[in-house]
């Protein structure tokens, strides 16, 4: 059989009960919270059509049902959009599910971590590479250049091994991601060795952190399975692909762009304020009001 070197199937992880966002999260999926007027999941959705996936799998929980419906027809909604000739709004709904493209959903069943949240897709993505989109982070790519997950999808032509986003992160920082060391291979390339799941600054083996993108070859599944319980007394992505790289190349990527954590407030707002300057129907008016509002402190 041919390798498959094509990504068609996308993870995205979406049972986390998103306590930082307490209230708001209460009732709601933190992953439809929006940044100006669309909500979190949507980006990475479109992020991952962008690069030419076609059957998305969430990885859902209880309280999850908006993201469902979310991408599913909203007969309703668009019977009186057709009623009262709001034609634009009604491909704008319409858009949300375009009609080659897929959506499973499946259930995981327990907290019990990120890496048992991608051990809970495998009977849908079975035995090809696939990413994986964490909806928290918001990655943008450079301006007229190619988004975060189509750069990785190139780059894994060519490597084909698992590929992971990293970025240079603050020293007092590390303990937020995991941690990738390893050789230079090629530009922005790094030939991993090492990886660890939020080290203290002390024991972290360099400042590359993984952003919230990967393509894992379904290699992964076998080790996430064997591991037990690591930081957190979770079942942890970073320890299966840590463990894959005994028997496998793993390679890291520093991409192009910017990545936001809207898992935190801060990077909730900054996304909020640079995607409300970017927007065609808010942003000219909302930078008056910044400016104004810059001028009056
Ligand atoms: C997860 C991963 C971590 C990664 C991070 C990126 O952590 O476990 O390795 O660096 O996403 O956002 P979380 O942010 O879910 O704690």
């Amino acid at each position: 059989m041919n390798k498959i070197t094509e990504i068609r199937k996308a993870v995205f992880p979406v049972a986390g009960l998103g306590t930082r966002f307490l209230p708001a999260t209460k009732a709601q999926p933190k992953e439809m919270l929006p940044i100006v007027d669309k909500p979190l999941i949507q980006y990475a959705v479109e992020e991952a059509y962008a690069a030419g996936i076609r059957h998305m799998i969430f990885v859902t929980g209880r309280n999850k049902r908006a993201i469902e419906d979310h991408f599913d027809t909203a007969y309703e909604l668009e019977t009186e959009l057709e009623a009262s000739h709001k034609h634009e709004l009604l491909a704008l709904v319409r858009s949300l599910s375009p009609e080659d493209m897929d959506c499973s959903y499946v259930r995981q069943p327990r907290s019990l971590g990120l890496g048992h949240a991608v051990l809970c897709a495998q009977p849908l993505v079975g035995c090809e590479p696939f990413a994986v989109l964490l909806a928290d982070d918001l990655m943008c790519g450079p301006e007229n250049g190619d988004p975060v997950l189509t750069q990785m999808v190139e780059v894994f032509k060519r490597v084909q091994t698992s590929l992971l986003a990293v970025q240079e992160v603050p020293a007092d920082h590390v303990k937020r991601y995991g941690i990738v060391a390893g050789e230079p291979a090629g530009e922005r390339l790094i030939k991993v060795n090492q990886m660890v799941e939020k080290p203290s600054p002390e024991a972290a083996p360099s400042r590359m952190g993984v952003a919230g993108r990967y393509i894992l070859t379904p290699g992964v599944f076998a080790h996430i399975r064997n591991n037990s319980r690591g930081a957190g007394g979770e079942i942890q992505l970073t320890d299966g692909i840590a463990q894959l790289m005994t028997t496998e190349g793993v390679h890291a990527y520093q991409y192009h762009g910017k990545r936001y954590d809207c898992g935190s407030k801060q990077g909730f707002l900054e996304a909020t304020v640079d995607f409300a300057l970017k927007h065609p129907e808010v942003g000219p008016e909302f930078q008056e009001y910044l400016k104004a509002h810059s001028i009056r402190r």
